[in-house]
């Protein structure tokens, strides 16, 4: 008999649970309002560990003064009834008071890797990441922690955190979960309106094109600025980036080799 699952909304139980616990245990950090990919997060998890650990934490240190922190998603109840269904094992949904109590005042932050992509249109958003991150794996002191590769400049980040700072075994990369018309999944997907889901999945078309055309040898700047082009034609409102870089060092590269296309673009709001 499997038992409950258990639901630890405390910084103090979570230590008192942690202590208990002789299993290896991998953690699954995430904002909530869960989707089939962050499922998949959770299905990788056991295959690696006998606890499965989840946390459910909209971090405001992560978002900027203009984002959607205070409509970001939280249905709860939903959440906690999939995780149970999944067989995880404890769901932390820690309070910001709690977290981040009055005088808090680390910040966890990747220099070089966060500088680039989203963190040049999103000021301080992976130093927000980072410090929550390291904060949580200090709390759940997991073995391995799952990310999603949709979020692939966050997970390099988490990952240059961890092999620097020495906290866990490994940080583990999940593929992205997408729609059937190639949209990834995400739990901002609900903003869209018919009109703009129906042009979002112009996103991943343009990767894919991308990815073909440089793996024939067509030169970068040409397939980038076509693939621009054309995104722009589709309806997207505006590209933030969209360009081609090292898979470990996210650094600028022409070439296909270890390398992958990243791309930021908005749609409406
Ligand atoms: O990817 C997310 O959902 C968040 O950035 C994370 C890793 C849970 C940190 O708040």
């Amino acid at each position: 008999l499997r038992k409950a699952m258990q639901v630890v909304s405390s910084v103090h139980d979570v230590k008192a649970q942690r202590r208990g616990l002789r299993s290896s245990v991998a953690f699954v950090p995430t904002m909530g309002a869960l989707h089939a990919g962050h499922m998949a997060l959770v299905d990788a998890a056991k295959a690696r560990c006998d606890n499965i650990t989840v946390s459910i934490f909209v971090n405001p240190k992560q978002f900027g003064t203009n984002e959607d922190l205070s409509h970001y998603p939280r249905p709860l109840s939903d959440d906690l009834a999939l995780l149970e269904s999944a067989g995880v094992d404890m769901v932390f949904t820690p309070s910001e008071a709690d977290l981040y109590p009055s005088g808090f005042s680390t910040q966890v932050q990747v220099e070089g890797l966060s500088d680039v992509l989203c963190g040049a249109h999103r000021a301080g958003h992976f130093a927000g990441v980072t410090t929550v991150v390291g904060l949580l794996f200090a709390l759940i002191r997991p073995d391995v922690a799952l990310f999603g590769e949709k979020d692939f400049q966050q997970l390099a980040i988490i990952k240059r955190m961890n092999q620097d700072l020495q906290l866990i075994d490994e940080v583990i990369g999940v593929p992205t979960v997408r729609e059937s018309d190639g949209l990834a999944l995400s739990s901002r997907n609900r903003y869209l309106t018919v009109q703009e889901r129906a042009i979002a999945p112009a996103l991943h078309t343009a990767l894919c094109e991308v990815k073909n055309r440089l793996l024939h040898g067509e030169a970068t700047d040409a397939v980038l600025q076509g693939a621009k082009e054309w995104l722009l034609h589709s309806g997207v409102s505006r590209i933030d980036y969209l360009e081609i870089r090292d898979s470990n060092t996210l650094a600028l590269t022409d070439t296909p080799q270890n390398a992958r296309a990243f791309i930021a673009a908005r749609l409406g709001n």
